[in-house]
């Protein structure tokens, strides 16, 4: 499973790139607002950083303004995908766009059937919002299982890409069920290294260590 950060934050970028497991970048407006700068500049800062798969969303809800942000998008490198919304424009867009050999991803994601639209508009990724869909009392990892086994289902090649995660078993049902990625928020992707009996282990191979003659 390929794990990207779900954050338009650089600081949080540079780290998880430094640990040498992230494997790309999502972003959405809200993460982009929430950093207060411009998103040129942000969108410049992740390209410059990350090499892998980079999400960049469009901001019109018109069709033929999706198409035409999605190619200046997709003409700023080779890495961007450009993330679309789960509306009729977003998908007629999506297929537009991968007819002109342009990666895309499929937000806002919230049932199968909408999962096989994008799949039938040749979506690269599709991001169905599992902490959303929880938060309403609905079973977000279900949505998951239902995606991948339906794509199995056909041979469909979009990647499932896990959204909205909240916590870390939001991550291992992801891997459990085999979805292609999971894009995670920085502090989660943090909390995965994390387990007591690694630091208490570790602490104890240190103090043993200075008990070995030199
Ligand atoms: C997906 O790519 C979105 O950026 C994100 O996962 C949305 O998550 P949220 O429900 O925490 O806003």
């Amino acid at each position: 499973m390929k794990f990207f950060v779900d954050t338009a934050d650089i600081g949080e970028i540079r780290r998880a790139l430094a640990w040498g497991i992230l494997d790309g970048v999502t972003t959405n407006p809200s993460l982009v607002a929430k950093t207060g700068r411009r998103f040129e500049d942000v969108k410049r800062e992740i390209l410059a950083l990350c090499h892998g798969p980079v999400s960049l969303e469009v901001t019109t809800e018109d069709e033929a303004e999706m198409i035409a942000q999605g190619k200046a998008l997709a003409a700023e490198g080779p890495q961007v995908v450009v993330k679309l919304p789960l509306t009729r424009a977003g998908i007629a867009a999506c297929k537009a766009l991968t007819d002109l050999g342009i990666k895309t991803n499929v937000t806002l994601c919230f049932s199968a059937n909408q999962a096989i639209l994008a799949a039938k508009a040749g979506a690269t990724y599709v991001s169905p919002f599992v902490g959303r869909l929880d938060d309403i009392s609905m079973d977000g990892m279900a949505l998951i299982e239902d995606i991948v086994q339906i794509y199995r289902n056909y041979g469909f090649t979009t990647q499932v890409l896990v959204a909205s995660v909240r916590n870390p078993v939001h991550v291992l049902q992801a891997a459990r069920i085999g979805a292609d990625v999971c894009t995670v928020p920085y502090g989660i992707l943090d909390s995965l290294f994390n387990h007591p009996l690694t630091d208490s282990g570790n602490a104890k191979f240190m103090q043993d260590w200075k008990k070995v003659p030199e």
